[in-house]
């Protein structure tokens, strides 16, 4: 099993929440509400906040929404930097940009991603083959390497003489059936959602989201072992946080990694392009500042640095504490504090081809692994713990270097570099990002809708953040937005299993959806 290699990241979730198109809203706390008419001759108009995953993909199922059934609407789109992609950009080395690019966020997606790897298709953007690229793996714990594998039967030997047979087996189990919930999330059959529990509760996932990776492996007959080093080597390098604290979900999104790829160029370009062919206006260098209902309407006014404008509807699909906006006090007060991870990403070049033995407690003639991943087992026995959650090689940047990524807690001094690369460092780059929600376990999320006209994507985070499930997540704003304020949506009335008569058993929908064409991806084919 070359399980790990190279930590995907996938998952998703799915749904929930039943709603015909044509009655009016349907959550229980929401009342429906009249929608206005719009002032004569003026088309209305939608703000997107964040140029981001979720919110250029939000643009564009809206633009699919106007090409498909002639929803006459204006979109703006306030992105406070001066580029698309949000934690989705690139880097170049020495800042050459003949030199290939380095992911300094997102960097991988998988197959499983459907709106992400259809995206690739339709535009035309050519994908990395990661899982091609073949770096050997380790575990280090502080003191010791704790296992090296490069995926060969006699790495196979070795894990399964370290954990056993069944615990991978087992948590390949788990993985799969979670994988296979997923894609639900791009059925026709599949019910919108206006809350993240329901989601999770209708796809079976209450007790992933309720237990630590830790604890739910363990109650599955897998050894503490296997969690605390293989599965916690996972947990840290996608989300920076280990196996007892992360939620089951969190972890398994982690293990869901075969066929890791990347778009050549950078995963941005999906970005640029969904903003580009939704034909919405994007303003780059613009900062919201603040939004406030429009009088007595159910409008919204949008404050930005560069003006002030009414709109019939509102997509945040920015973190909401980081993005400094002002809401209403009965509309912040909604959203409880979310804390992210902390992240130092360190890029540098190098022209040593391999770490330093040294530090890892090798022989000077050891070949070291090109991909480190780390453990906090030691640390917890009362030993040394890594000093990173993750460092490797990401293959060539130059003629005789090599380009490597560091993720850590702390920053990185050159003095640690030096220990690590001895006289080798070319450049170095630093960024530090609020890089992902902390996923403890939990039973409550951010709320959906904020209000009339008024949604959140990134509500979906704190369940599961990737690219791929911001796209996913804005998809479904979109429909729910689009209901409501313009008796709209993006594939028309749905047609379906769950209409009113079996909405009592939809959370029970059955899992193979009558649309037998595994390319069809809900969104993109109607
Ligand atoms: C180091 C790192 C590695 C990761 N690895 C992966 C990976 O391999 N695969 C994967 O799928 N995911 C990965 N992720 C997670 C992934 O990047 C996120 O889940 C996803 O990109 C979030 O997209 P978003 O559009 O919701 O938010 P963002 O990308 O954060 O976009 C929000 C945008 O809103 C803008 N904004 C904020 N406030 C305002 C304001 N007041 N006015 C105007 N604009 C504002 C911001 O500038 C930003 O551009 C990684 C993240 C990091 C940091
Ligand atoms: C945004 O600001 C950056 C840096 O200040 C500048 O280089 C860029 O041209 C600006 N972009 C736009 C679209 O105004
Ligand atoms: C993609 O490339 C193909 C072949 O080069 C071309 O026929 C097609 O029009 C392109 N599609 C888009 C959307 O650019
Ligand atoms: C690597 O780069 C360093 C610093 O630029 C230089 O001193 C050293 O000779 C180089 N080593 C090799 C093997 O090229």
């Amino acid at each position: 099993m070359k399980v790990l290699t190279h930590l995907c990241l996938l998952i998703g979730a799915s749904n929930a929440f039943e709603f015909p198109f044509a009655i009016p809203f349907f959550s229980a706390k929401v009342p429906s509400v009249q929608v206005d008419s719009p002032p004569l001759n003026v088309t209305p108009r939608i703000a997107i906040i964040g140029a981001g995953a979720g919110g250029s993909s939000a643009a564009f199922w809206i633009s699919k929404a106007k090409e498909r059934f002639g929803l006459d609407v204006e979109v703006d789109v306030y992105e406070q930097s001066s580029y698309i992609g949000g934690r989705s950009t690139v880097v170049y080395p020495h800042d050459d940009t003949s030199l290939p690019h380095i992911e300094l966020g997102a960097s991988i997606f998988v197959n499983a991603n459907k709106n992400m790897w259809r995206a690739s298709e339709e535009f035309n953007l050519t994908r990395d083959d990661f899982s091609a690229e073949d770096n050997d793996l380790g575990v280090w714990d502080g003191e010791n390497i704790l296992l090296s594998f490069a995926g060969g039967w006699w790495d196979t030997l070795k894990l399964m003489w370290r954990y056993g047979v069944l615990s991978p087996k087992r948590a390949q189990t788990i993985v799969d059936r979670m994988v296979a919930q997923f894609q639900r999330l791009y059925s026709d059959k599949t019910l919108n959602w206006d809350n993240i529990q329901d989601i999770a509760s209708s796809f079976g996932w209450d007790e992933l989201v309720a237990q630590t990776a830790s604890e739910y492996l363990q109650s599955k007959g897998i050894t503490r072992k296997y969690a605390h080093e293989f599965v916690e080597a996972t947990t840290r390098v996608n989300y920076g946080q280990n196996a007892d604290f992360i939620h089951m979900l969190g972890g398994a999104v982690g293990l869901a990694a075969t066929g890791a790829v990347g778009i050549k160029g950078g995963n941005f370009l999906v970005f640029e392009q969904f903003l580009k062919r939704s034909g919405a206006n994007g303003h780059l260098n613009t900062t919201v500042l603040s939004i406030t209902h429009h009088d007595s309407s159910h409008d919204w006014t949008v404050e930005t640095t560069s003006g002030t404008k009414r709109y019939r509807g509102v997509i945040l699909a920015a973190p909401y504490h980081s993005s400094k906006i002002q809401l209403p006090s009965t509309l912040a007060s909604q959203i409880k504090p979310q804390p992210y991870v902390h992240l130092h990403v360190t890029l540098l070049t190098t022209n040593s081809s391999t770490f330093n033995p040294t530090y890892f407690n090798l022989p000077l003639s050891s070949k070291v692994p090109g991909m480190m991943l780390t453990t906090d087992e030691n640390r917890r026995q009362g030993g040394r713990g890594p000093e990173f959650n993750s460092i490797s090689y990401h293959g060539k940047a130059g003629e005789n270097e090599w380009a490597v990524k560091i993720f850590s807690k702390e920053r990185v001094s050159d003095e640690w570099l030096e220990r690590i690369f001895p006289g080798s460092v070319t450049w170095v780059f630093r960024k530090e990002w609020d890089a992902y929600p902390e996923l403890p376990p939990t039973d409550s999320f951010p709320p959906v809708k904020l209000d009339t006209g008024f949604y959140y994507v990134n509500a979906f985070e704190p369940l599961m953040s990737t690219m791929e499930t911001e796209t996913i997540s804005a998809r479904n704003i979109v429909d729910l937005l689009l209901n409501e304020r313009f008796g709209s949506s993006i594939c028309g009335r749905r047609l379906s299993a769950h209409a009113e008569e079996d909405s009592g058993t939809s959370a029970q929908a059955p899992l193979s959806s009558s649309n037998t064409d595994t390319d069809f991806v809900y969104g993109w084919d109607c």
